[in-house]
């Protein structure tokens, strides 16, 4: 990646992206509505491509994933049962001063000395105000302006001569109350939950409240036993789906990275809980940490499993042009977990506006996560739906069977443990707990389980934003006056690359090489994103597709019909030249091999 100024090289970007029409700020006419963006003719096409690359590569590649297309809009009740509607939420916080809101998570961490005031009085109508407000100063700064800063405060609540009372200083540490762009104290953090409300239906009244759904993996659970039972799959197994998604975030930023409407791409992998698969198979294997563990086994846990997913993913990013070295990876610690999930590997990209750490290092920001999430999600809808999200599993009955008493009582002993964790956790009595886990202990031995699930979970738009971030370059060329002129290059992965191929005669008012063009543009069109283009010279329309990223440009020239002028070919006729976006260069290959040229490289 280039390695211009980061607020830089962001800015580049999004007025390339609109200059362009990759990205444009959605009701721009009316002012825009934050975060909220469109995707113009050409990040409609990058987008496109990354969807179904997604797609292909999760479900049409593999035997073992089948897709899904829901609703966005589905019961409420899901969303009680996945606890979205009580815990979904971010703390946010306003600034006293300017009502800047701020979400208190994500306020840096500060230190200095913070000055306190109990209230003021008017010293002209005697008026008082007794509401208490501090200001946070870097250490050393005269407390001079602290008083200012207050003084606007209690101007505000209506006093105009004002005099501070009860002024006291303490110095803070590492903290998050202050607003850093004017050390104001800030409201206390509330929770705000992030799902969009909406009514169905034409009362609105409380009975008819919806939410547009904040991630697309619950519909995948809540249609897990149709999917299951007509699709012939059976555990392990997967179902894909991609789409919108809808989060009310308090503060968007960074450009598309945290938006209010964006599209997902989820897979939920359903797997065997360990104690079945140890049943199964004796012994549950776990595989090294580093590289990929190959292909998937039946002794694999769901350790194993887990890192199978990273390492797919990481595949799928280094496919479409993101290099490792482009990547960074956080293991979520047990106190970011989820009290359900075992483990969450976050897959980072180092993003223009990612932070440094103190030795310049960038770790990234969060491009997908991959979780291990237990039976949660299926319990959790089977206890709140009444209906049964388990499935009978023959082999493991039969193998259950055959195990050794001992080895039986170890296995459902455990299961009984994790089964108890569960339901204790989400709020079941201890005694019916015990009745239900004991339960399903017994089920375990039978063949039965609710299976556990791998997901890892993706974001496109933030997957648009790396691609265009990995694919930023400039060039500087100087022509022969001297003139330098600087002019970008997209260096995109061919795969993703929005356009394909351009189709470009060398001169318009040549009617035989226009027409040649136009023909093999027509031949082209139909198997990918190709474009033709006739006007100006030939070194702009380059630099017009260097900058849209479109690895190569056909031209159709006079040695299409005279022949190959020089070289072991010469005289070889109907050839077109090639050129290469990333280098420049150039070569000659026969028109008839254009399509299967072309096709070895954009699939
Ligand atoms: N079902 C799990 C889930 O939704 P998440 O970490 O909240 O997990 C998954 O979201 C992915 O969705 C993130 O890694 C990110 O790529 C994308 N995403 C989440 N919130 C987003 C937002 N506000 N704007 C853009 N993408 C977002």
């Amino acid at each position: 990646m280039a390695e211009p100024k980061e607020n830089v090289l962001m800015e580049k970007l999004a007025s390339l992206c609109k200059r362009r029409g990759f990205i444009f700020q959605s009701s721009e006419i009316y002012g825009g509505i934050q975060g909220f963006w469109d995707y113009g003719p050409l990040g409609a096409e990058l987008k496109r491509n990354v969807k179904e690359l997604w797609w292909s590569s999760m479900t049409r590649m593999r035997d073992d994933v089948v897709g899904l297309e829901a609703t966005i809009i589905m019961h409420p009740a899901i969303w009680r049962a996945s606890g979205h509607v009580d815990t979904f939420s971010d703390p946010m916080c306003d600034c006293l001063l300017t009502k800047k809101r701020f979400r208190a998570d994500q306020i840096e961490l500060q230190s200095g000395n913070a000055y306190h005031f109990t209230g003021a009085k008017d010293t002209t109508s005697a008026k008082e105000v007794s509401e208490p407000y501090a200001v946070l100063l870097a250490a050393g700064k005269p407390p001079e302006s602290a008083r200012k800063t207050a003084a606007q405060f209690y101007a505000q609540r209506g006093l105009q001569a004002v005099e501070l009372l009860g002024e006291r200083m303490e110095k803070v540490e590492n903290s998050q109350r202050f607003n850093p762009e004017n050390g104001s104290l800030l409201t206390p953090p509330v929770p705000f939950n992030l799902m969009f409300k909406t009514y169905v239906g034409p009362t609105a009244t409380e009975a008819d409240v919806a939410y547009l759904r904040p991630e697309t993996a619950q519909a995948i659970f809540a249609q897990f036993k149709n999917v299951h039972e007509t699709s012939r799959q059976k555990v392990p197994f997967g179902v894909a789906q991609m789409g919108k998604a809808f989060r009310n975030e308090v503060t968007p930023r960074n450009y598309t990275f945290r938006s209010r409407e964006f599209e997902q791409m989820e897979l939920e992998f359903f797997i065997k809980p360990d104690e079945a698969v140890e049943a199964i198979t004796g012994s549950v294997t776990t595989v090294p940490e580093t590289g990929h563990p190959g292909e998937p086994q039946p002794s694999w846990g769901w350790q194993a499993w887990h890192h199978y997913w990273v390492q797919e993913r990481v595949r799928f990013y280094e496919g479409i042009g993101l290099s490792l070295d482009t990547l960074g990876f956080h293991r979520q610690t047990p106190a970011e977990l989820a009290h359900y999930a075992r483990a969450c590997t976050d897959i980072l990209f180092k993003f223009p506006f990612s932070k440094r750490d103190e030795q310049g290092n960038v770790a990234g920001d969060e491009l997908e996560g991959i979780a291990a999430r237990s039976d949660f999600d299926l319990s959790q809808h089977e206890r709140s739906s009444g209906k049964s999200m388990g499935i009978f599993d023959e082999e493991l009955r039969t193998a259950f069977g055959k195990l050794p008493p001992e080895k039986q009582t170890e296995l459902k002993d455990r299961y009984y443990q994790a089964r108890l964790k569960y339901l204790t956790k989400s709020g079941v009595p201890v005694a019916e707990a015990g009745a239900a886990a004991q339960e399903d202990a017994d089920g375990l031995a039978k063949g039965q389980y609710i299976p556990h699930v791998i997901e890892p979970s993706a974001g496109v738009d933030r997957l648009i934003l790396a691609l265009l971030a990995n694919a930023f370059s400039e060039v500087t060329e100087t022509d022969a006056k001297g003139k330098s002129e600087t002019r970008v290059v997209l260096k995109f992965h061919p795969r993703v690359a929005p356009i394909k191929v351009a189709v470009l005669p060398l001169l318009k008012n040549k009617p035989e090489l226009a027409a040649k063009a136009r023909a093999i543009f027509e031949s082209l069109r139909g198997h990918m994103m190709a474009f033709h283009d006739e006007a100006g010279s030939i070194g702009r329309r380059y630099a017009r597709q260097d900058e849209a990223g479109t690895p190569f440009c056909v031209t159709v020239d006079f040695e299409t019909f005279e022949g190959i002028k020089d070289g072991p070919q010469a005289g070889v006729k109907d050839t077109v030249t090639i050129r290469h976006r990333d280098d420049g260069k150039q070569e000659r290959i026969a028109a008839s091999e254009l399509l299967t040229w072309l096709l070895a490289r954009v699939r």
